[in-house]
């Protein structure tokens, strides 16, 4: 099987957030954001599988800290897990003040996303496999892992629980 290396799979996005993107607080819109990340992580993930891949879930996103127009906003994004139609990508928001050259970038967002592979017929088909080339590559794979797993036992207790009241 075919085997991607993670680093090969890195994408960095950046646009400028103005006031069209201004919630009614002055800060950024968190969807104006979850836009920026979306478009990165699937270029990551298109250019993993060179095909078609279709985002299936936000696993989850965390708004760490605000931002404000007039900011930088820069989205790192790699695949970090591959099974067998899907695949991981997380992603890495950070933000800096348009004029500003020596600000330290601030992290304002983490998010994973699930992609899966869309075959001609529509239906999900195989993904290359993923080689970590990095202890860090290595770790995000492993977390990952539990994420999925996690994801899994979450659905199955709420089957579960849906057919105990169901009774
Ligand atoms: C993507 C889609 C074709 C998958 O169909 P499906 O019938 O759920 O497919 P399967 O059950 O065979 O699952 C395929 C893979 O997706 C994963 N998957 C499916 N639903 C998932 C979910 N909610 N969260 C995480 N992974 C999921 C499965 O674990 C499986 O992974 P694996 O092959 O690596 O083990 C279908 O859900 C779809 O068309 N969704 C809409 C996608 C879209 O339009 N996205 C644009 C954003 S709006």
């Amino acid at each position: 099987m075919v085997s991607i290396v993670t680093s090969d799979t890195a994408v960095r996005l950046s646009r400028i957030v103005d006031a069209l993107d201004m919630n009614l607080y002055g800060a950024v819109h968190g969807g104006a954001i979850l836009r920026l990340i979306d478009e990165a992580a699937g270029v990551a993930a298109c250019r993993f599988m060179e095909g078609q891949m279709s985002t299936v879930a936000v696993d989850s996103a965390q708004f760490i800290a605000p931002v404000h127009p007039g900011d930088v906003i820069t989205c790192v994004a790699q695949v970090n897990w591959s099974g067998r139609s899907s695949c991981e990508v997380g992603a890495k928001v950070t933000a800096q003040r348009w004029d500003r050259r020596l600000d330290p970038a601030r992290h304002v967002a983490t998010a994973y996303l699930v992609f899966v592979a869309i075959g001609a017929d529509g239906r999900p088909t195989a993904v290359p496999g993923l080689t970590p080339d990095s202890a860090e590559a290595e770790r995000r794979y492993r977390e990952a892992a539990i994420r999925r797993d996690a994801r899994s036992s979450r659905k199955q207790a709420i089957e579960v629980s849906r057919k105990t009241a169901g009774k």
